[in-house]
């Protein structure tokens, strides 16, 4: 390994750059293909307010662009939440659940075949030019980026670790050149150079193009390489902001809800036992969270710039921006310490703009969509026809989409929760075991829920209609009174759940789209509501309930009870699934 600290200026010279300069600057009359530039920010939270402190981003993406409200990733976690994105699929069956081997990490990303079979590489023989900088995947490192190399991009400029998250010290790979230091240089900053280097390279080209940029902020800042071994423990402290947005939002804090440090603790055991946070905790929390607002500032710029250039190459109108999050982020909600890693709001939703030709401006889609229709989604915009095995559906973006609209999200996790700050351990350790969970976001028709069996076979049960905090477990309460949601009792509303966890747990292409025909046969039911009919009572009663034997920190099935579901014949009879 070889590497070479460099002063930089602009980078951007690349083969395409230098037979695209032939051409006029940025107009292909013939190009019908639109174009995408892809955004995703790591750890940013929706719940948290992030987007209120990105005035730019506010102008250029949402007033400009359509604004889904209700977006969810399936796993809150970087790397199977980025390897889900990139394929379409759920992490059960990416199999890719971990940010390390054996379970995850880039490694694992190879292993599984996807270098060969992922979005860029089916966007490029599409016909697109396809580039990348910043972050890909977890341990995707100095020693292994070349093991192979990443497939499926025309220009490349790859952070690694153990240095990816080091704000003043990080280090890139472009395409097949070894790494090379940006020791003392802001990581976002030097993002943006490549962005725009990029952009120009997709932008003289006579292919359409797809071009990501994958910028650290608000992440945790980790510095000395502790995550490549060397014994020392990883610290994740607060992220660093751009030295001219140091001083913004003094007086901001994280918002006081009811479940910010809560008084009466909440949630599953590990939770629950998590102790109240004293005042200097709170106090070194409020600035982690300014901290990621900080740095946030710089992304808000680099969305600004890559406008500025669309519109001065006249692309901007054949072009697509999107902007999301890999996960969403907590902070001392229900008492954790800063992280993500749980199925709670904050962790799972993130935001999701888009703008771009034919997508109204300044609307808000309440539909409920999720990472893995992303892949699906460009596939719409860019006419290519969809493949089976993509677990996800269209968002209903395009004037006359597709998309197949359900309720549910299946949010999974496996292994263990990471407590990051300078706070954040319990016992000295900042990890918690058994952190192993299959869940349901359910919204529609009246429906506001949340669902999850636990490894531990703890359960949950939160009706964030009245409970939009999730401090208050239904689950635990059937017994003690019953509750209605709408007309329903807690026990009718659980067993319905339960069953459409036990499809969606293991579901694989339409059945992921389409749980409730599994169930369901003839087309019968299609929402929680329908499913509730009294009928159906004795049959989801009797159904096999979602369990664990044990907790395991990956997918290892056996370890993951019954798979399959009875499915309805008649009001006294049922089949098996096959
Ligand atoms: C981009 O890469 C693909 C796959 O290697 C290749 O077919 C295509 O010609 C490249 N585009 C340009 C402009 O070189
Ligand atoms: C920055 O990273 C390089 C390796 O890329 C390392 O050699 C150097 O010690 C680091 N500098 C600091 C200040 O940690
Ligand atoms: C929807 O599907 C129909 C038939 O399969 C196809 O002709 C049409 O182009 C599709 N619409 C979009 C926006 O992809
Ligand atoms: C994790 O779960 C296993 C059972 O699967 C149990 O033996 C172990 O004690 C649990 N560990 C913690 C820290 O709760
Ligand atoms: C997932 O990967 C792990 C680690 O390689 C393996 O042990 C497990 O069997 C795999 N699970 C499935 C369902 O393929």
């Amino acid at each position: 390994m070889k590497l070479v600290a460099v002063m930089l200026s602009v980078l951007s010279s690349t083969a395409i750059a230098a037979t695209g300069l032939q051409q006029v600057l940025g107009t292909h009359p013939e190009q019908s293909q639109p174009n995408f530039i892809f955004v995703i920010t790591d750890d940013q939270d929706l719940e948290l307010d992030s987007v209120k402190y990105t005035p730019l981003i506010q102008t250029h993406l949402q007033s400009k662009g359509t604004f889904f409200k209700n977006h969810f990733v399936t796993t809150a976690l970087c790397c199977p939440s980025r390897v889900s994105l990139w394929t379409g699929q759920q992490a059960h069956n990416t199999n890719v659940t971990d940010v390390s081997p054996p379970y995850g990490g880039y490694p694992k990303f190879v292993d599984r075949g996807f270098n060969e079979n992922f979005l860029p590489v089916w966007l490029q023989d599409a016909g697109y030019n396809t580039f990348y900088t910043g972050k890909l995947f977890n341990t995707h490192t100095v020693e292994n980026y070349n093991q192979p190399h990443v497939n499926g991009f025309n220009g490349s400029d790859f952070l690694l670790d153990p240095f990816t998250y080091s704000y003043l010290n990080s280090t890139y790979q472009r395409n097949h050149e070894p790494p090379v230091s940006y020791e003392g240089r802001h990581t976002t900053e030097v993002i943006t150079e490549k962005a725009l280097g990029f952009l120009n390279d997709g932008l003289v080209a006579e292919q359409p193009f797809f071009l990501v940029i994958a910028p650290i902020a608000p992440h945790a800042n980790i510095d000395g390489g502790a995550l490549h071994g060397g014994g020392a423990p990883t610290v994740m402290t607060e992220p660093i902001p751009l030295d001219r947005h140091r001083h913004l939002f003094k007086d901001v804090r994280v918002p006081r809800t009811d479940h910010f440090n809560p008084v009466e603790p909440n949630g599953v055991s590990w939770v629950r036992d998590l102790p109240r946070q004293d005042q200097s905790t709170v106090a070194y929390n409020d600035h982690f969270y300014r901290q990621r607002l900080r740095a946030l500032q710089g992304v808000d710029e680099l969305v600004d710039t890559l406008v500025t250039r669309l519109e001065e190459s006249d692309q901007l109108d054949n072009t697509y921006i999107i902007y999301t999050s890999d996960n969403g982020y907590h902070i001392g909600q229900h008492r954790l310490p800063p992280g993500k890693a749980c199925g709670f709001e904050e962790d799972i939703r993130v935001p999701f703009f888009i703008r771009g030709p034919g997508i109204p401006q300044g609307r808000v889609q309440e539909a409920v969509t999720t990472h893995i229709d992303i892949a699906p989604t460009l596939f719409e915009l860019a006419g290519i026809p969809l493949r089976d095995d993509f677990d996800g559906t269209p968002m209903p973006i395009a004037p006359n989409s597709n998309s197949t609209r359900h309720e549910h999200v299946t949010v999974e996790y496996w292994g263990h929760a990471y407590l990051e700050g300078l706070k954040g351990s319990i016992d000295n350790s900042p990890v918690v075991a058994n952190n192993t969970y299959k869940s349901i976001r359910l919204i529609g028709d009246g429906f506001d829920l949340y669902y999850s069996v636990w490894c531990t076979n703890e359960h949950e049960l939160y009706d964030l209609t009245t409970d939009p905090y999730q401090i208050n477990n239904l689950y635990d309460k059937q017994d003690v009174y019953s509750p209605l949601i709408h007309k329903y009792g807690l026990s009718q509303i659980v067993s319905r759940l339960d069953s459409l966890l036990l499809v969606l747990k293991s579901c694989k292409g339409r059945t992921c789209i389409k749980p409730w025909d599994v169930l369901h046969r003839h087309g019968t039911v299609v929402s929680l509501r329908d499913a509730l009919h009294a009928e159906y009572d004795a049959f989801y009663n009797f159904q096999p309930k979602v369990a664990f034997d044990r907790c395991e920190l990956g997918q290892i099935l056996d370890a993951e009870g019954p798979q399959e579901p009875l499915v309805y014949r008649d009001g006294l009879s049922w089949d098996v699934w096959t």
